[in-house]
């Protein structure tokens, strides 16, 4: 879709980070975005930074029904979908035996059905209108298995197995699909992530990840070249690209690597003698 002047867009996680950038970079190529969001304030300074192209809705992309309402409202105002961005996310992670079934489900029910979500209550209409592009969210936590975040990892991995059986199954509906993903991002995701961590070890891994981090636009930037070049795999992966290089080359070395680090890690920490 190389030209993205008036096509509709429908973005989800769209008050905070990637979301916001990847509006702002849609509005910019004179799209007419549909933002959406749990976070209703959040929603409203971009917006303005949007401009009148664009309509607010407050939705919890976990919720079904929400998210059916909410394609109904698109195609009622806009007539079609041209490009739907599964992008809302929530982390989750600390010792597994730590982690709360709640917190299990509140992961799962964002970041995995909200794309469910995103995907039954679009797909129909798209198919129905010829056509579309989907871009889900994943994470490089979605390629390689890591240590402390299996829940976020579990949600990702499956994003980028639906993605890919999705890539295939609907270009014969001339849907294309797109699953990006990137590394560490400088976005809220760990300031609301519930992390099963004692305080010190939070404000580390917040800090640690911070430093590596790639700054939102530039992950704007790849999700808007994946949609005009129909790309269906993304990797912005800075530093952890080696990682899934490695996994891709032998899942056994990853994993004896990926255990040798974390073990030193825990060593000098004190957590393990
Ligand atoms: N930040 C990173 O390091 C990183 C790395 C790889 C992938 N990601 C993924 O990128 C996506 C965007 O995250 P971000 O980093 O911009 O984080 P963010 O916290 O800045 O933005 C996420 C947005 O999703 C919204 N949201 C949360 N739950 C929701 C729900 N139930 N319904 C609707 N909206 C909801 C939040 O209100 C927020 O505005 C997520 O899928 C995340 O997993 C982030």
């Amino acid at each position: 879709m190389k030209n993205l002047e008036n096509k509709v867009v429908v973005l989800t996680g769209a008050a905070s980070g990637i979301g916001r950038a990847t509006a702002l970079a849609f509005a910019k190529q004179g799209a007419r975005l549909h933002l959406v969001d749990i976070d209703g304030p959040g929603l409203e300074p971009v917006l303005a930074e949007v401009g009148s192209t664009a309509t607010a809705h407050v939705v919890d992309c976990s919720q079904s029904d929400a998210m059916l309402r909410l394609a109904a409202d698109v195609y009622d105002e806009d007539g079609r979908t041209d490009v739907l961005i599964n992008n809302a996310g929530v982390c989750c992670g600390g010792p597994v035996e730590k982690i709360s079934l709640e917190d299990w489900r509140w992961i799962t029910a964002v970041n995995y059905w909200g794309v469910v979500n995103g995907v039954h209550a679009f797909v129909p209409r798209m198919i129905e209108q010829g056509g579309g592009h989907i871009v889900n969210t994943a994470s490089m936590a979605g390629l390689v298995g890591l240590p402390y975040v299996a829940p976020y990892c579990a949600t990702k991995f499956a994003v980028v197995g639906l993605s890919e059986a999705l890539s295939v199954e609907l270009a014969f509906h001339d849907i294309h699909v797109t699953v990006i993903c990137p590394g560490a991002v400088r976005t809220g995701v760990m300031q609301n992530a519930r992390l099963a961590l004692p305080g010190e070890w939070r404000d580390r891994l917040i800090s640690g990840l911070d430093k590596r981090a790639a700054d939102p636009d530039k992950i704007a930037r790849k999700i808007l070249n994946a949609v005009k070049r129909r790309r269906s795999f993304v990797i912005i992966g800075g530093e952890m690209r080696p990682l899934w290089m490695l996994r891709s080359l032998s899942v056994g070395l990853y994993q004896s690597v990926a255990r040798y680090f974390t073990t030193r890690a825990l060593r000098k920490s004190g957590q393990r003698p």
